[in-house]
């Protein structure tokens, strides 16, 4: 077992906020065409609960804000996998966790994970092994995913932690903030550990409280690939995902910029989000494609065709609000009763039931908290037979 250090965290220069909190009033004077005075833009940050999660859930999200999936449900006598059931029961089982046994939760492996169970590895873009559990850094930002969080030394945590509990795969994007889920990215783990893949987006921005507008223009999303580059502190991106197809430019403009920027060394893998399979079709005439980012769960299936196109074609598949984002989940009632059954959560169950779900299922459950990332990194644990997950399928209304 190793004992990761854990530097001072949070601790950042006055310089550095200002500069990130102007960049987020000014994401729109800075890369959309015309936009709103200062004035306005600084009205919009005084009230990020305004904002927005992601562009597809807009419309609902500003109406959910606040009025989240119920929190863990605990309930009396009920023991949950959580952390402390976890850790002293599981790991003494020798259960097969997500990567590799219980090194990778302690971090002992934090790399690669050459002992790993191979069911709870995938190999990105075929070369770059991924513990299958990631994390995705979207929510450790300011309310509304917009500006700074107000504790800024907890979301360093939540980030060292996870990559503790053997997370190598960290979900991000340069609209999450805007810039400051990439910025405490690097602050908490630059110079980043062996193996830790950091997969990034482009291509969606942020004129405002509840619009992410897509832009795809090609000299847009190379100066989106050198600012990530920058604010990650990479000389290469592992994985950079179109965050948006946008109608207004042809994909092959858009991918053909991306193309460049990997054919000059700075991004490695090319993934794509929101996507059907017949998108991917047109996407991998252009350039190899590794992976996709589409919003899935135990209670929206919606882009099942993708998900069976990437299992075919052998893609990642990260599904977004694995465990219903916002919103939470459907057929909660039920969900609950399950999870109570096999001494679970139902947040562990929806994480438990991705990953039985599918080989190339990369969920990358986000939160702010250290104890929920804790009990979400538990769900890998959770095994059941098929008999338990037929029942569960049907109780999610999917017989
Ligand atoms: N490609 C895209 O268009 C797109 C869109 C949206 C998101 N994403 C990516 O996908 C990742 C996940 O999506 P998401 O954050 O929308 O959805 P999610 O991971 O399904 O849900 C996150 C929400 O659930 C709560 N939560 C998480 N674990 C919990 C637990 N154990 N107990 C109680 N509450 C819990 C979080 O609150 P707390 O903070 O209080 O824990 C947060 O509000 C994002 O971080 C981002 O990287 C991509």
């Amino acid at each position: 077992m190793r004992i990761i250090s854990q530097p001072r965290c949070g601790a950042t220069s006055k310089t550095e906020i200002t500069s990130a909190r102007l960049s987020a009033i000014s994401y729109r004077s800075q890369f959309e065409d015309g936009g709103g005075s200062k004035a306005e833009a600084e009205g919009r940050y005084a009230s990020p609960r305004l904002l927005c999660v992601d562009s597809v859930c807009c419309e609902r999200t500003l109406g959910f804000m606040g009025e989240k999936f119920p929190k863990k449900q605990k309930q009396p006598g009920l023991p949950h996998v959580t952390r402390r059931t976890f850790l002293g029961t599981t790991l003494v089982s020798g259960a097969t966790l997500l990567a590799g046994g219980s090194s990778a939760i302690f971090g002992a492996s934090s790399s690669t994970g050459t002992s790993a169970n191979p069911d709870s590895m995938w190999k990105l873009g075929g070369d770059l092994p991924v513990n299958r559990l990631g994390f995705g850094a979207m929510r450790i930002t300011g309310d509304g995913i917009w500006g700074w969080p107000a504790d800024r030394a907890n979301a360093i945590k939540v980030l060292k932690r996870a990559h503790e509990l053997g997370v190598n795969l960290i979900d991000t994007a340069d609209a999450y903030g805007p810039e400051v889920s990439e910025l405490l990215i690097a602050e908490a783990l630059h110079p980043y550990p062996k193996g830790l893949v950091i997969a990034t987006k482009g291509g969606l921005t942020r004129p405002g409280p509840g619009q992410w507008v897509p832009n795809g223009r090609p000299e847009y999303l190379k100066q989106c690939v050198d600012k990530s580059l920058k604010r990650l502190r990479l000389d290469r991106i592992d994985l950079y995902q179109l965050h948006r197809i946008d109608p207004k430019v042809p994909v092959e403009d858009s991918l053909g910029a991306l193309k460049e920027m990997q054919q000059a060394g700075k991004i490695r893998h090319v993934g794509l989000s929101e996507v059907s399979p017949e998108q991917i079709e047109r996407a991998r005439k252009i350039l190899p494609i590794v992976s996709v980012q589409n919003q899935y769960n135990i209670g929206n299936r919606k882009w099942e065709n993708t998900l069976v196109y990437c299992e075919k074609e052998r893609l990642g598949f990260m599904p977004w609000s694995p465990v219903g984002g916002n919103r939470g989940l459907n057929s909660e009632r039920g969900l609950e009763a399950a999870a109570k059954d096999h001494s679970a959560t139902v947040y562990q169950l929806a994480l438990a039931w991705l990953l039985h779900r599918s080989p190339v299922m990369l969920p990358i459950p986000g939160t702010s908290s250290v104890a929920h990332l804790e009990e979400n990194m538990a769900a890998a644990a959770l095994k059941l037979t098929p008999a338990d997950w037929k029942t569960i399928d049907a109780l999610a209304g999917r017989a």
